[in-house]
């Protein structure tokens, strides 16, 4: 049985194989469908996430965010969330795995680096809700946050609606000032950004979208006032409790759209809110969309925590995808053999006569690792080599 793992390099060539704008906008058509199924949430099963939280030795948050798609397979995403990372690491803030099992038997199907995957269903979970709950001439974009987030949130949002003025905010002028640069690979043209405060940023906007770190307790991100009323706010980076970047007041003037309500209610923007102040979820939205599109006059709110399937759709397509061209390997990873002996295949291997303690690679010398004695360390090429059983 093998496991298909797909590394940052082959989830990026896949994309590139596609292109950008094309993956994008299947990824918004899948999880629109996704959404829309006649029995929508009811195929899945998806507890909110739980996890980690520490100080120590780093700011940080470990969460796991399971699926069961009922009769079919199960999903995990391991995500971490580790604001310092981008200046102390150089590496993202939001790092992430994706692994997928077949529920007939718990065999791990699929392994794959979710970073991009993230930001991309992010982005396009925002233009799904905003195709709904913005005014379709929406031409002025206001980004507080102007991190890794922001940017799959322009690129969402400009396949739906004609972009023309992007106005930028980040605590960090770095950020701020890096933003249009980190934006070349979209083909955006005619497009201009302008850096200002986050309360310039609300106040110039048709749909605005906070993508910030803001730390527990530090919100709101900008302050209400001289808002368009009509305006629609994707509320990205409040996704844990405490942790929120609205004004309280907005909120309550606002159509607030939960993505998924058991995570929303526990570590979104609606967290703050009384349940008769809930509006419909991201699955009613979708399914009712010309019903909702009627509060495009008003202040709308997605509250985007984030859940899982979002991830799970996202997968789905750069697997097909990267299946179809051949990218990634695909290796034996789990153990096989007598299924009553956990140690059926150490017969014979040097550990079994009394050395203790031998790396891989002093295994792989000794034969053990090629002599098919112990589990195979092997790894083919994804299509290359027959089909997966
Ligand atoms: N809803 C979702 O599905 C989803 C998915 C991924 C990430 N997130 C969240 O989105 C947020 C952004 O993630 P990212 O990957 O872009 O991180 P990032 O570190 O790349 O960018 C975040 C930016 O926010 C800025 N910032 C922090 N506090 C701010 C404030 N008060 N005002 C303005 N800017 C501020 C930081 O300087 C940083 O540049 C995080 O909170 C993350 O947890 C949500």
């Amino acid at each position: 049985m093998r496991t298909l793992v797909l590394s940052a390099e082959d989830v990026a060539a896949t994309v590139r194989h596609v292109g950008l704008d094309a993956l994008m906008d299947e990824v918004i058509a899948e999880l629109h469908e996704a959404c829309d199924d006649q029995h929508g949430i009811h195929n899945y099963d998806v507890p909110k996430r739980e996890g980690f939280s520490y100080d120590n030795p780093a700011v940080g948050l470990l969460e796991w965010m399971p699926l069961l798609k009922r009769d079919a397979e199960a999903f995990i995403k391991l995500v971490g969330y580790h604001p310092n990372n981008p200046w102390k690491r150089g590496l993202p803030t939001v790092l992430s795995s994706l692994l997928k099992f077949d529920t007939t038997n718990g065999h791990l199907n699929v392994i794959a680096d979710g970073t991009l995957a993230t930001a991309i269903r992010t982005g396009a979970a925002s233009a799904v809700a905003s195709r709904i709950l913005a005014r379709p001439d929406s031409s002025k974009l206001g980004l507080i946050g102007a991190g890794a987030q922001a940017v799959t949130q322009l690129h969402a949002l400009s396949r739906l609606f004609p972009i023309r003025e992007v106005y930028v905010s980040d605590i960090d002028p770095r950020v701020a000032e890096s933003f249009e640069g980190r934006t070349e690979t979209l083909n955006l043209s005619g497009v201009s950004f302008h850096v200002c405060s986050a309360n310039e940023v609300a106040r110039s906007v048709d749909i605005l979208c906070t993508a910030t770190s803001v730390a527990v307790g530090g919100g709101p991100v900008f302050e209400d006032g001289a808002l368009s009323p009509s305006v629609h706010i994707n509320a990205v980076g409040s996704d844990f409790p405490g942790k929120t970047e609205l004004p309280r007041s907005l909120l309550d003037r606002a159509l607030v759209c939960p993505d998924y309500l058991p995570q929303a209610t526990w570590e979104g923007e609606c967290q703050a809110l009384p349940p008769e102040q809930l509006g419909p979820d991201l699955m009613q939205l979708v399914r009712g969309c010309s019903q909702y599109a009627a509060n495009r006059t008003r202040t709308t709110v997605f509250d985007s925590t984030g859940f899982a399937l979002e991830d799970y759709v996202v997968l789905g397509v750069l697997e097909r995808i990267a299946q179809q061209i051949g990218l990634g390997f695909e290796i034996d990873m789990e153990s096989r053999g007598d299924p009553h002996d956990p140690y059926a295949g150490l017969a014979g291997a040097p550990g079994a006569t009394g050395r203790v303690g031998m790396g891989l690679v002093e295994a792989m010398d000794s034969g053990f690792a090629r002599n098919g004695q112990g589990s195979e360390v092997r790894a083919v090429k994804a299509g290359s080599k027959g089909s997966k059983p």
